[in-house]
């Protein structure tokens, strides 16, 4: 018998296949849906090394399903604590070093976007702390932890730095290119930030210190030919019966209108061939913790939609969006040699396409985990 969570599943994407669905009372109430999301089931997605089990769940309001059998897939500048050079562009501000290829600045405005899209993940995955569930068990007990490309600015409410506070018999190490934590206020006695790029040298951490290793939207920090090195690095420090824990949104929106589709695949050209970046990372990361022969490999994927159509978390995810492409304009105007006002136009019109109603567009934000052999 399918749950009640699958039966909110489109047909085609529901895990257990069936000809029939059944009405559920929360259907005529959108706004009870996006209070309550569907539930993540965990367990059921526990499967042994190198077969993966997607569990496809959805924050998609409950009345949009019967209409959407076409969905394919329902988817402060601080006084700086390291010594650390800035440019600006375009009234952002960037970490400035050749040797950090990461495009997207570290002001506050984009540390304000990765805090709101850090609670949109929780409100999806449901979850304060979106870990392996082995390892929620252990983070009482004391274990340590490293969080890869954490950001530079940590506040209360950062993932990592939430759980510093509820879990104070562990310990908590974070690495990021830059920190732009002030200097003169103490972090937690259990957490440390150390300066650090990955793709530069390995991480500075002897082999098997960690219990648990977590990366979260790393998308665009690192080439596609880095992505196995920085998971290979990840692994070393990991010890054996310790895990890997990745989350990424797939960066394609689905469904956007025919100018945002346009508009969206530009961009991904423009990411791929000028710094060979994969937005669709999401996607591959099976195949990337496969090849890293880890064991209990778990894939989940959540959709969020983007737009009202969505009710709040759609509005909030929209906001998300259109915030991300303001980031990236600095640099993805010189890549694509084309001028602020072309951009601008050309966002313009996927947000138009967006704001008509006519289409539903979600993203698929992914969890992806394995064991240490
Ligand atoms: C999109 S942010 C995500 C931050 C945080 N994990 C979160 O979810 O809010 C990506 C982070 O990766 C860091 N980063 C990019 N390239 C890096 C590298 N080569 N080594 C270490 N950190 C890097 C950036 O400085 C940035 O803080």
């Amino acid at each position: 018998m399918a749950s009640t969570a699958d039966k909110k599943v489109p047909k085609h994407l529901q895990p257990l296949k069936r000809k029939h669905t059944h009405k559920k009372k929360v259907e005529s109430s959108p706004a009870a849906v996006t209070a309550a999301p569907p539930r993540v089931h965990e367990e059921e997605n526990r499967v042994p090394a190198t077969i993966s089990n997607h569990h496809i769940n959805t924050l998609i309001p409950n009345h949009f399903y019967n209409a959407s059998n076409d969905i394919n897939q329902i988817f402060n500048d601080h006084s700086a604590s390291s010594p650390q050079l800035f440019r600006w562009t375009k009234g952002r501000r960037f970490v400035s070093s050749q040797n950090v290829p990461y495009p997207l600045p570290n002001d506050q405005t984009e540390l304000d976007r990765h805090r709101v899209q850090f609670y949109i993940v929780r409100w999806a995955f449901e979850s304060r702390h979106i870990t392996p569930p082995p390892i929620k068990k252990r983070l009482f007990e004391g274990i340590n932890v490293l969080d890869v490309g954490c950001g530079p600015g940590l506040w209360v409410g950062h993932p990592i730095i939430d759980m510093a506070e509820d879990f104070k018999k562990s310990t908590f190490d974070a690495v990021d290119i830059c920190s732009l934590l002030p200097t003169d206020q103490p972090t937690s006695d259990n957490f440390n930030l150390t300066c650090h790029n990955v793709t530069e040298a390995p991480l500075p951490f002897e082999s098997g210190t960690f219990d648990y290793v977590q990366q979260v939207m790393a998308a665009i920090s690192y080439k596609m030919d880095d992505w196995p090195l920085v998971l290979a690095e990840m692994k070393r420090v990991t010890k054996s019966g310790g895990y890997i824990q990745l989350i990424e949104p797939d960066m394609y929106p689905q469904q956007l209108g025919p100018e945002g589709e346009l508009w969206r695949d530009q961009i991904h050209n423009a990411l791929r061939d000028q710094r060979g970046y994969e937005p669709r990372i999401a996607c591959h990361l099976e195949r990337l913790v496969t090849e890293l022969d880890l064991e209990d490999i778990t894939v989940k994927y959540v959709s969020v939609p983007v737009g009202s159509w969505g009710l709040d978390i759609g509005h909030l995810w929209e906001q998300n969006f259109d915030a991300f492409l303001e980031s990236a304009r600095p640099f993805l105007v010189e890549k694509m040699q084309i001028t602020n006002a072309t951009y601008q136009a050309n966002t313009k019109k996927l947000k138009e396409e967006l704001k008509s109603g006519e289409f539903k567009a979600f993203n698929n934000i992914y969890v992806v985990y394995g064991r240490v052999k």
